[in-house]
């Protein structure tokens, strides 16, 4: 049995000139001398001091970068700056080697790009050991917000047979052979053979489900993974990603914009009060990187203050229809600065989600009421009946955090959208039954789980805030 005391706990209740177990990777290996350890079990490092007269060369010289090793020792006050604790060593064991000559970290900085290439070990860095405690705590608030608040959790399912957001955009799941699949008659692939009985896929989005659980308990959410096959190569965009999909019955729009707002910030602030030591890190780190950039391109905040700003004020929150007048009075669209067009109908891109959080409003915007021909089939219909009771969040640096809505809860309204937009009303029965028995004014919204986790820990791409991340030509471990 192996016992030691984590890092963590030791720097919470340092039990001083007692001796003290420790074990975990070496983050520093100063002058044969002092040893920056570090456990994961918070974004702080232990300092153990060596005496290399008092271990053998052998044992010294596999101490290296990234190194795993045990130290038995005394816990004292440093001597030294920089740290209060430091550990005295009397017995060193090294579990593994890490030979400087052959392992592909170094203790300097080292691109993303590099460290994505080395998923293997890049959660040993400083800096995705903190995102991805956060990520962890981000998870945790989530569940922790919804069940203090009488939410269910629903878990919908990965493999579907329907196209939730109608975009096409899906990855086939099925155990026919692509080389000599069975064909039908008319010559097209029969899915009738394949293992489900019918063409499925893996799924975009739990909400379609989520609302069959809204409509029984009330008050569900998801979290799940879901699977975008869009060829977008952006700093933005996952082709597996984790939403976070709440679902409520008796709820309006206003009911739904109220709910996100105070959702966001809940997670914002459960971060800033339980992961301050692994915001303050990356903070430090992302304004030294920023010291090399042009003024123009730094954060106009320091990050921890971002977050700040963020919890402490309210969202803005405009119609689609003012987000076209407030773009087309904007200096670069007079000055031709967007390549895309800004026409009441268009979709919003990301540059223009942009300039209305940074530049514009300088803080989270709540756009609603989207035409209603850009949004999705089941988005509830506007009295004016050109737009819907859509809904999506804008932040900074991010753009898009959040898309949502009322749901269409007229049977008759319902089903003419769904004529309109090519929706097959047999292959969502179900979802139509729903209006028909039972229905009710409902709404939900679906965050994008990365993309919180890229704004709370200001990591500038998608791919360095997921695990093991899947984009196109992209699916490493
Ligand atoms: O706006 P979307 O497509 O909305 C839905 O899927 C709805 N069914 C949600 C609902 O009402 N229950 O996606 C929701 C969010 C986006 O705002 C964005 O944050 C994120 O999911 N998202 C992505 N994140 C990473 N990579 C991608 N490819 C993403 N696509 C969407
Ligand atoms: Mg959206």
């Amino acid at each position: 049995m192996i016992t030691r005391t984590e890092i963590a706990d030791l720097l919470k209740k340092p039990t001083l000139n007692e001796d003290v177990t420790v074990m975990g990777w070496v983050r520093a290996w100063r002058s044969n001398r002092f040893i920056a350890l570090n456990d994961g079990s918070t974004a702080g490092t232990l300092q153990i001091v060596v005496d290399d007269s008092a271990f053998p060369e052998e044992t010294l010289k596999q101490i290296g970068f990234h190194a795993s090793v045990g130290v038995t020792g005394t816990l004292v006050e440093s001597q030294g700056k920089g740290q209060d604790y430091e550990i005295i060593a009397k017995e060193l064991t090294v579990f593994g080697a890490a030979d400087p000559n052959e392992y592909p970290l170094q203790p300097k900085r080292q691109t993303m790009e590099y460290l994505r290439e080395q998923g293997q070990f890049r959660m040993r860095t400083n800096t995705f050991s903190s995102v991805f405690r956060l990520r962890h705590a981000l998870a945790f608030a989530v569940n922790q917000y919804f069940h203090e608040r009488g939410y269910y959790y629903l878990h919908t399912p990965i493999v579907t047979g329907n196209d939730a957001e109608g975009a096409g955009e899906m990855f086939r799941v099925t155990t026919l052979d692509p080389a000599t699949p069975p064909l039908t008659e008319d010559g097209t692939v029969d899915f009738n053979e394949d293992f489900f009985g019918k063409a499925t896929n893996l799924t975009v989005s739990g909400q379609l489900q989520a609302e069959i659980g809204a409509l029984a308990l009330g008050k569900v959410y998801t979290f799940g993974p879901t699977f975008r096959a869009e060829n977008s190569n952006t700093s933005r965009h996952l082709a597996e990603f984790w939403m976070i999909e709440p679902e409520i019955a008796f709820a309006d729009i206003d009911n739904n914009m109220d709910l996100a707002e105070d959702f966001l910030k809940y997670l914002i602030n459960f971060c800033l009060y339980n992961y301050a030591d692994d915001l303050e890190f990356l903070d430090q780190r992302i304004q030294q990187a920023e010291k090399q950039l042009p003024a123009a391109q730094r954060r106009p905040m320091p990050l921890v203050e971002m977050l700040r700003f963020v919890v402490e004020n309210d969202f803005a929150r405009i119609t689609y229809t003012e987000a076209v007048d407030i773009l087309r009075r904007s200096k670069p669209y007079k000055k031709g600065k967007f390549e895309f067009p800004v026409e009441w109908g268009v979709d919003l891109s990301a540059e223009h989600e942009r300039y209305l959080v940074e530049k514009h409003f300088k803080k989270p915007v709540i756009v609603r009421d989207y035409p209603k021909t850009i949004k999705a089939f089941y988005m509830r219909v506007n009295d004016d009946d050109n737009t819907v009771a859509a809904m999506d969040i804008l932040f900074p640096y991010i753009g898009e955090m959040v898309g949502g809505s009322q749901r269409e809860e007229r049977l008759d309204v319902l089903m003419q959208r769904m004529t309109d937009m090519d929706v097959h009303h047999d292959e969502l029965d179900w979802y139509l039954q729903l209006r028909k028995f039972g229905g009710c004014p409902h709404a939900g919204f679906g965050l994008g789980f990365e993309r919180m986790v890229q704004f709370i820990t200001g990591m500038g791409n998608i791919r360095d805030v997921i695990p093991f991340p899947r984009a196109p030509r992209l699916a490493d471990f």
